[in-house]
């Protein structure tokens, strides 16, 4: 198989890296990769959402299957454009559809279909410019904090978290009359505060069976103990001790069947990853959002744990037979800790040389923000790198992160001494 995947983040060189894997695998390609990709693989040099290069590089490569790593070119249509065009409708894209892509695409589609399909999630409503009083008046009917979620993809930042209630208000009003996040917050989703404490569990599907992969926990806060603004992610860690099987059993039974169940109903061939972002609130599982992708950096800490082929899940994707593929996990924890830019996730500069990273013992680099300038590794961008460890418990492997971790430097470097903080 000759592979594209489409992306340039830690979680596009974790896919490179466990594909490499694969007795399946001949040639792979990145579109546009990281300096850490171009060790494994051939980078090309091209925007993901250009759909008309993705198609030039796959005839120009004979490629035989593509994989998405963001949300964007799925959004944007990507499958779609495939099954559109005859020289490449035959070539399989793991990633869903633009309907599929929907449930990250729009917070009111996937509340609607939540429930409709009785999956549980916090309580909501949907508001436009049109509705904005009676908008007022439903935030009136809810406790604080009040959580406001523009509809659309607003890059990680539509989600506000607001104690007052006349600073939600303005809030709304800003989102819904100033475009505060521009078409995203046409409409704006209110909804219910859930108090407990946040998982993940992915599944990839073939739109009939599924693969439940580890759980997972990430650290999306810039500062130690949770605080400060968000980010893409700090760290993550896999199995989260408290998804015990009873827990993960409600999930399978309360959210995955119903979920893959409503997407046939409903008319959605989906193929590809869903990404359930979990409250845990006592006990029982809430869903917060679906992605259609996999997380960063949980894909860090997900793909190493699968001991299985993943060429071979992925041609079970494409060809319907998930069922008949194996599927085994590695006990062992992962820990994966993110090393920053100086000043992410606000202004920060690029361009800064990484080194020690060829001292690096019984971990595994993925590359994030990273480049080649002149044969020597850069930092490129907010993210740079995750430093993925195994270990028998959490602090086993955190160690093991930590102690490499001490080894690598770029001017500015930043990063959480604290990952897993609240698990131990
Ligand atoms: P989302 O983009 O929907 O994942 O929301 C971003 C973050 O806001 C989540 O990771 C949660 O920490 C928080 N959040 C979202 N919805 C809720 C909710 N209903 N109750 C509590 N926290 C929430
Ligand atoms: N780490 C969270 C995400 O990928 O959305």
């Amino acid at each position: 198989m000759n592979i594209l995947i489409l992306g340039s983040g830690g979680r596009e060189h974790a896919f490179t890296y466990k594909l490499s894997q694969s007795k399946k695998l001949d040639t792979i390609f990145v579109a546009p990769g990281n300096a850490g990709t171009a060790e494994i693989a051939t980078n090309v040099a091209i925007n993901p959402t250009d759909f008309d290069a993705v198609k030039k590089v796959v005839l120009d490569n004979n490629i035989t299957m593509v994989v998405v790593g963001p949300e964007a070119p799925l959004v944007e249509g990507v499958h779609d454009f495939f099954l559109a065009d005859d020289a490449l409708k035959s070539i399989p894209v793991i990633g869903p559809k633009k309907d599929g892509a929907l449930l990250e695409g729009s917070k009111d589609f996937s509340k609607q279909f939540m429930e409709k399909h009785n999956i549980p999630t916090a309580k909501y409503k949907s508001f436009t410019q049109k509705t904005l009083t009676e908008g007022y008046a439903f935030l009136e009917t809810l406790q604080p904090p009040f959580v406001l979620k523009a509809d659309g993809l607003a890059a990680g930042k539509g989600v506000l978290i607001l104690d007052n209630i006349d600073e939600a208000k303005a809030e709304l009003k800003e989102m819904l009359t100033n475009q505060k996040f521009g078409a995203a917050s046409a409409t704006v989703v209110i909804e219910e505060f859930l108090k407990g404490i946040e998982l993940s569990v992915f599944v990839l599907t073939d739109g009939k069976s599924y693969k439940v992969l580890p759980s997972a926990k990430d650290y999306k806060r810039i500062g130690e103990g949770d605080t400060g603004l968000n980010t893409g992610g700090m760290g993550a860690i896999s199995p989260v001790p408290f998804a015990d099987n009873a827990f993960l059993t409600k999930v399978e039974e309360r959210i995955i069947k119903p979920t893959v169940d409503g997407l046939q109903k409903d008319g959605i061939d989906y193929r590809g990853f869903i990404f359930i972002g979990l409250m845990n609130v006592a006990g029982d599982p809430f869903v917060i959002e679906y992605n259609v992708r996999m997380g960063d950096p949980e894909t860090e800490v997900v793909l190493p744990r699968i001991a299985s082929d993943l060429l071979e899940l992925f041609e079970g994707v494409a060809n319907q037979n998930l069922n008949e593929k194996s599927f085994e996990v590695i006990a062992q924890t992962a820990t994966t800790v993110m090393l920053v830019s100086g000043g992410y996730p606000e202004a920060y500069e690029k361009g800064k040389q990484i080194s020690g990273v060829e001292f690096v013992e019984d971990s595994i680099v993925f590359h994030a923000g990273t480049k080649l300038e002149n044969d020597t590794v850069v930092t490129n961008g907010g993210r740079v790198m995750a430093i993925t460890s195994f270990g028998d418990t959490i602090q086993e492997a955190l160690q093991k992160s930590y102690k490499n971790i001490d080894k690598i430097s770029f001017e500015k470097m930043n990063f959480r001494k604290d990952i897993g903080f609240d698990l131990q």
